[in-house]
């Protein structure tokens, strides 16, 4: 689909990208030329998907254990990065996510998701901001989102409250920081299979059947169609795409909002013990 030079001499940091979709952007980018930085909580995870990336497609892939929710791990590997010259392009994919009914939930439960999710991008999306604003150097914030981010969703209420949030900071950056050569982008992915999701999410053939009937495709998205909007949405050929969340979901949203909250209604008392968290 793309030229392999579309993203040549780009350098792009993924949150997340050790694992799912963010290494499968990793790895896309990598093709197209880009040079890619990935982070995550878990160094040995970052380390390897870096050495598995670089050894089947050559070009430059570093790893770096951060953990965004905290400024304090933020600011020293931005400024690790500018040291080497200034980033072209974020991409905020880092997230915790899982189904559950919302009255159970703690405080911490709550915090733990908004924390990665909310908190994460808006210190990864200020750390960089700042540096290109500050040099008037041009940049690119792709945050990945979800479906039911603009409409709520019952049973992942943490993760909608926090992907709204990072919806209105990508709306209202795009407008503050846009004319200063900052651009905003998003996507709202419906299902593609990784194992940090579904084991969370969609966890029993049932649920997965149930989510696959709502489709009006009647499949899953995949890594590749995820890889490739997001590799176009960070070039220069989408230079005027900006506050824009473009929706990968096979239409789904289109066939009634959240299949989460359809799900939810559905299952059993037994299912939500199972969805519980395992004691420690
Ligand atoms: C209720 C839960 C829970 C569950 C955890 N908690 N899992 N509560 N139901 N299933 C509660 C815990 O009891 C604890 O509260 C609090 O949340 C924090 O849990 P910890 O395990 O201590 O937190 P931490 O180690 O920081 O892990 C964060 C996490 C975890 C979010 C809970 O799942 C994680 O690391 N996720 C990262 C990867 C991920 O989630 N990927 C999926 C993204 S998919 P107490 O009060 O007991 O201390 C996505 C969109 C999918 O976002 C859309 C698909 C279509
Ligand atoms: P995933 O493999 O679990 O990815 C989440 C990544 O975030 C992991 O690599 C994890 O690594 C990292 N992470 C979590 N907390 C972090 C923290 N505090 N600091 C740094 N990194 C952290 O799941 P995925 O399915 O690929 O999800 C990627 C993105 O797509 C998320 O934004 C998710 O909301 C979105 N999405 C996914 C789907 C889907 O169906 N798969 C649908 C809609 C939206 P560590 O644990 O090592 O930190």
């Amino acid at each position: 689909m793309f030229t392999n030079d579309l993203l040549k001499s780009k350098r792009i940091l993924i949150t997340g990208g050790g694992t799912g979709i963010g290494r499968a952007m990793a790895e896309r980018f990598l093709q197209l030329g880009a040079t890619v930085y990935i982070c995550g909580r878990r160094r040995e995870v970052v380390e390897k998907t870096a050495a598995e990336l670089s050894a089947s497609i050559g070009g430059t892939i570093e790893g770096f254990a951060c953990d965004v929710r905290y400024p304090e791990d933020v600011e020293p590997l931005i400024e690790q990065l500018w040291a080497k010259g200034p980033l072209d392009v974020l991409v905020n994919n880092a997230a915790g996510n899982f189904l559950a009914r919302t009255e159970e939930l703690s405080a911490h439960a709550f915090e733990a998701v908004i924390g990665i999710v909310l908190k994460g991008t808006i210190n990864m999306t200020l750390a960089c901001g700042r540096r290109w604003l500050a040099a008037k150097n041009k940049g690119v914030v792709l945050n990945i989102a979800t479906t039911y981010a603009d409409t709520g969703s019952a049973y992942v209420v943490p993760s909608a409250v926090a992907k709204a949030g990072v919806v209105a900071l990508m709306r209202s950056l795009a407008v503050e920081w846009g004319g200063r050569g900052i651009r905003f982008v998003a996507i709202a992915p419906g299902a593609i299979r990784t194992e940090g999701a579904f084991s969370r999410l969609l966890p029993t053939p049932a649920l997965e059947k149930m989510l696959l009937d709502h489709n009006p495709l009647h499949r899953l998205g995949t890594l590749e169609e995820i890889a490739n909007l997001g590799a176009f949405l960070i070039s220069d050929q989408a230079g005027y795409i900006n506050g824009e969340m473009v929706y990968m979901d096979g239409g789904e949203m289109l066939a009634g909002a959240s299949t989460f909250s359809l799900m939810g209604r559905q299952m059993p008392d037994a299912a939500w013990e199972m969805m519980k968290p395992k004691k420690k």
